[in-house]
């Protein structure tokens, strides 16, 4: 299946409306680069490229942290009210639900479309931009850039996932590093390692900086 152009632009614009004043990174431009993202992939799968368009554009929508809807009430809303049919809501609600990152509670999406924006979510947190991101974040939760006093915590359920209170730096072990391991799709571990890359060199600038060694 293709991509319905019609819904992509609605999708669009509603995207741009209820992120707009968003500043923790999950921004209309997260959005935005995530659909782009998955649907690089998606030419290198045999997926319903319809569905990878709906899903990555609204992956977002009904985030825990940002809204306080239940059960994807804007996606399907959304959706519904452009004239998806019942089953390709389900299907793309589907994925939405799959797709975020819980710690050790995260899932591997069943069907491929799933993977894809699963994929594609997870390279827009690593790179220059997830470096961004992630400072973004840290800093629109009150948390420290790095402390060397305080230590990574590896292995957290999703519950402590989004209580614990670390620094910035230490969000680097706790996730960022090891989102390489984790994508599914060969196109996205092929982009990974690149961005893998920098943020490895980006930390060891950063302790060199830290401890006046440059
Ligand atoms: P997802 O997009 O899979 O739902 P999150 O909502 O956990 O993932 O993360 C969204 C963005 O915020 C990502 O770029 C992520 O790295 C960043 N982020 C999440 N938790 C933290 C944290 N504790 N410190 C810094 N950045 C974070
Ligand atoms: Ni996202």
């Amino acid at each position: 299946m293709e991509v319905d152009f019609n819904c992509e632009r609605r999708l669009e614009s509603y995207i741009k409306k209820i992120f707009e004043n968003d500043s923790s990174g999950h921004d209309y431009f997260h959005s935005v680069r995530v659909y782009k993202m998955a649907m690089k992939i998606a030419e290198e799968e045999i997926c319903d490229k319809n569905i990878v368009m709906m899903a990555a554009l609204l992956h977002d929508v009904d985030d825990k942290k940002l809204f306080q809807t239940e059960h994807n009430a804007n996606a399907r809303k959304v959706l519904m009210d452009g004239g998806i049919s019942k089953t390709d809501i389900e299907r793309v609600v589907a994925v939405i639900e799959s797709v975020s990152y819980k710690g050790n509670d995260s899932v591997v999406p069943q069907i491929i479309e799933g993977k894809i924006v699963q994929d594609a979510d997870r390279l827009d947190a690593i790179g220059a931009v997830g470096i961004a991101r992630a400072f973004a974040y840290g800093g629109s939760h009150g948390r420290k850039l790095y402390d060397p006093d305080i230590f990574p915590i590896l292995n957290m359920d999703e519950e402590k996932y989004y209580r614990h209170a670390g620094t910035t730096i230490n969000h680097f072990y706790e996730k960022l590093l090891m989102i390489k391991e984790l994508l599914n799709t060969d196109t996205a571990k092929r982009i990974a390692k690149k961005r893998q890359l920098f943020m490895e060199q980006f930390l060891e600038e950063f302790y060199a900086e830290w401890n006046g060694e440059c």
